[in-house]
Order: C-alpha cells, then sequence, then structure tokens
C-alpha cells in the first residue's frame, strides 16, 4: 500500500493575530496537489486555533502541538485530548524534542500521551530524534529505537500515528540532515517496526523528516525512498511552506 505524502506545519510559539491571517491567507491561495497526494497538517498555537480552523481551506487540517496525558481536570495550564476533540481538531504534535528536552518530558511521558491522544480518538504526530551528542557518541539509532519503543508499549495501533524524525541538531539550526542521514534513520525505524510491531505497519507507517527544511532543500530529501513527508518548523511560517507541499509530487 502506497504511504500518502505528509507535510506538517508546525508554528510552535510564533504569530499575533494578523500574523496567522496572512499565513492563512497565503496558505488559502497556494496552488498544491490534490488530497490524493498529499496530506497537510498545520500545528498553530492553541489560542489560534479556532482562528485558523475556521479560516483554513477545507482540503488542509489542524494540529495541535500538545495535549494532556490524561482526562482533564485540576492541571493548570493544560490542554486536553477531550477539548481537542470538543473542538473538533483531528491532529496533536507529541513528543517534540522542544518538551522532551526543555519541559522533561520523558519517553515513557511522551508514549503515555500518545496512547491517551489515540484512545480518545486523535490522530498523532510522534517526534522522536537525537541530540548532537548522542550522534556523535554513535547512538542515534538507539536513541530513537527507546523513544520509539515507549510508545510501542502503549499502543496497539500505529494506523493513526505519523513518525516524525527530527534530528535536534537539525532543528532551527539551518543544518538540516543531508538526503542520506535522514534516508538512513528512516530505514533503520522502518526496519524497527518491522522486527518490533509487523510488516504491515512497517510498510504503512509514515515516517516523515523535521530539520530545517525548507523550499530549497525538501526535493532532495522528498525522493528518499524512506521519507513520507515533512515536519516543518521556520519555513513554515513563510511563502515557501507551499513549494515544501509541492515537493510530494
Ligand atoms: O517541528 C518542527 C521542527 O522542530 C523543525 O523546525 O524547520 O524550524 O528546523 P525547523
Amino acid at each position: 500500500m502506497a504511504r500518502k505524502f505528509f507535510v506538517g506545519g508546525n508554528w510552535k510559539c510564533n504569530g499575533t493575530t494578523e500574523e496567522v491571517k496572512k499565513i492563512v491567507a497565503t496558505l488559502n491561495e497556494g496552488q498544491v496537489p490534490s488530497q490524493d497526494v498529499v496530506e497537510v497538517v498545520v500545528s498553530p498555537p492553541f489560542v489560534f486555533v479556532p482562528l485558523v480552523k475556521t479560516s483554513l481551506r477545507p482540503d488542509f487540517h489542524v494540529s495541535a502541538q500538545n495535549c494532556w496525558v490524561k482526562k482533564g481536570g485540576a492541571y493548570t495550564g493544560e490542554v486536553s485530548a477531550e477539548m481537542l476533540v470538543n473542538l473538533d481538531i483531528p491532529w496533536v504534535i507529541l513528543g517534540h524534542s522542544e518538551r522532551r528536552l526543555i519541559l522533561g518530558e520523558s519517553n515513557e511521558f511522551v508514549g503515555d500521551k500518545v496512547a491517551y491522544a489515540l484512545s480518545k480518538g486523535l490522530k498523532v504526530i510522534a517526534c522522536v530524534g537525537e541530540t548532537l551528542e548522542q550522534r556523535e557518541s554513535g547512538s542515534t539509532l538507539e536513541v530513537v529505537a527507546a523513544q520509539t519503543k515507549a510508545i510501542a508499549e502503549r499502543i496497539t495501533s500505529w494506523e493513526n500515528v505519523v513518525l516524525a524524525y527530527e534530528p535536534v541538531w537539525a532543528i532551527g539550526t539551518g543544518k538540516v540532515a543531508t538526503p542520506a542521514q535522514a534516508q538512513e534513520v528512516h530505514y533503520e525505524l522502518r526496519k524497527w517496526f518491522h522486527a518490533n510491531t509487523s510488516p504491515e505497519v512497517a510498510a504503512t507507517i509514515r515516517i516523515i523528516y523535521g530539520g530545517s527544511v525548507n523550499g530549497a532543500n525538501c526535493k532532495e530529501l522528498a525522493a528518499q525512498p524512506d521519507v513520507d513527508g515533512f515536519l516543518v518548523g521556520g519555513a513554515a511560517l513563510k511563502p515557501e511552506f507551499i513549494d515544501i507541499i509541492k515537493s510530494a509530487e
């Protein structure tokens, strides 16, 4: 079964109402391949989710950037999976390295979050990736396998999960992984799925790349056999996001 190309735009903690309206207007005007070819999901900060949801073209979908690990309640500052479902937001990003490293989210905590979000009917962009120190010490595959395993141990189906491989050293640095570096890790992750879940999951799960993707480098990365799309940060705030979506063709 062919894996549909996936392009996510993670706006992170950026934007004013005016800027968000401008980004949405640019996206709405963009000429992109059909939904049969590419799935496009944009992830604004929580406060802009309703605005984006009501103004964005219907062939693009909205994602949250995080949600709480269990049912909502007395958790000041958190947003629950139930709330996202209530707002009809289909996707959520979980396990982004900025949350793992700055906010101390462990592999186990991320795994619990993914399991809870899926149990509520959300689709999840689950992020994994190594730091520069881990890459240089030769533990990249071990790190991404451990991050993936903590999720695998807690869920029964990968159907509603997209796995984003985002090397930390490539995020926001302008230092993109080479196509060969990205392909190597994606290939190894697929092999990990084959050995640890099932051949079907290995063949169907979309593994997308994130880390300094832009309009100029996306084509070559997209041509790699195990790169099924992108999770884009900085360039998702710019008109070149449309060019990145076009790399699906
Ligand atoms: O979620 C997106 C990634 O962190 C990539 O960010 O494209 O700004 O490097 P970037």
